[in-house]
């Protein structure tokens, strides 16, 4: 059985102006402990998609289709429904770490509130566990900063914090959408390094969301390419790779800068496949 297997997910919004049909019959799954890239420009859905999986959509947000999650269709749950597989079996981090975090409260207090609300652990045990995940995302001295405020953090610092609370629960499933896009690139590889070393110590499974198909390369066995709310490819990272199928695709690999070739001019993602190179 499938640990999460999305099939057909639609997402529109009502506004003002008519219905924007944001994510168009997407369809991916994922195995236990494995890891799958998500790929697309800006604006191509790849949030939607995540946040219509866990019901996060906004009031005007529809999703419909189907999510299964260990066989279990979850999608449009009721929220008592669905907050049983938030953080618990599904957890999600976000790109920019100060829209999760509460600036007013301690860290060890939003981190002790989720295993006591979900977990049903004591104030003591849920303070002892935080400090472990801070330790397990190579936060130094946890013991003290535990009580920081999440301003006392720098960038990179706070993704970590975000990441140790996302594995709280012990989730089976992390979904992290654009984690390391708010960062320094060093920063980046850092944190992305750690996310694959947690993956492999808590065998977790990884949606890994992204525009930048650099970051994919070395760490995500399958991806996913959307664009203007569809799939355009979903194959294993390295075939895709070597033999992009779509235009699209092959754009967005081209625009990675390599080492290996000089650069005369930075190569930016061209549209021509939409009119067939027509115009
Ligand atoms: N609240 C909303 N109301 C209407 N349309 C929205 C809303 N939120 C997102 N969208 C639409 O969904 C599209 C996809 O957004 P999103 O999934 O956030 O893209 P990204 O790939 O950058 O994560 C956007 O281009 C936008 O048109
Ligand atoms: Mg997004």
């Amino acid at each position: 059985m499938k640990l999460l297997e999305v099939k057909n997910l639609k997402v529109d919004f009502d506004t003002p102006d008519g219905v924007v049909h944001a994510v168009k019959d997407v369809s991916f799954s994922i195995n236990k402990g494995d890891t799958l890239a998500i790929v697309g420009e800006s604006g191509s859905g790849k949030s939607q998609t995540a946040f219509g999986i866990l019901g996060l959509l906004p009031k005007n947000g529809h999703a419909g289709g189907s999510v299964r999650f260990e066989g279990t269709e979850i999608l449009n749950l009721r929220e008592a429904e669905i907050n049983k597989y938030r953080s618990n079996k599904i957890a999600m981090i976000f790109q920019d770490p100060m829209t999760s975090l509460n600036p007013y409260m301690r860290i060890s207090k939003q981190m002790t509130e989720v295993l006591i609300h979900h977990k049903g652990l004591s104030k003591r045990d849920a303070l002892a566990k935080s400090v472990e995940m801070l330790d397990a995302v190579q936060i130094t001295n946890a013991k003290g900063r535990v009580h920081m405020y999440p301003h006392e953090f720098s960038g990179g610092m706070r993704q970590r914090v975000m990441i140790a609370m996302s594995l709280l629960c012990g989730p089976q499933l992390l979904i992290a959408d654009e984690p390391t896009t708010a960062l320094d690139v060093t920063v980046q590889a850092e944190i992305m390094d750690l996310m694959i070393d947690l993956q492999e110590d808590f065998g977790m499974a990884i949606i890994l969301i992204t525009h930048d198909l650099g970051i994919v390369a070395g760490t995500c066995e399958e991806t996913l390419v959307m664009f203007g709310g569809e799939v355009m490819e979903y194959r294993k990272t390295v075939d895709l790779f070597a033999a992009p199928d779509h235009p699209y695709t092959k754009g967005l690999l081209a625009a990675i800068p390599r080492l290996d070739r000089p650069i005369d001019r930075l190569s930016t993602v061209s549209y021509d496949f939409m009119t067939g190179g027509q115009e």
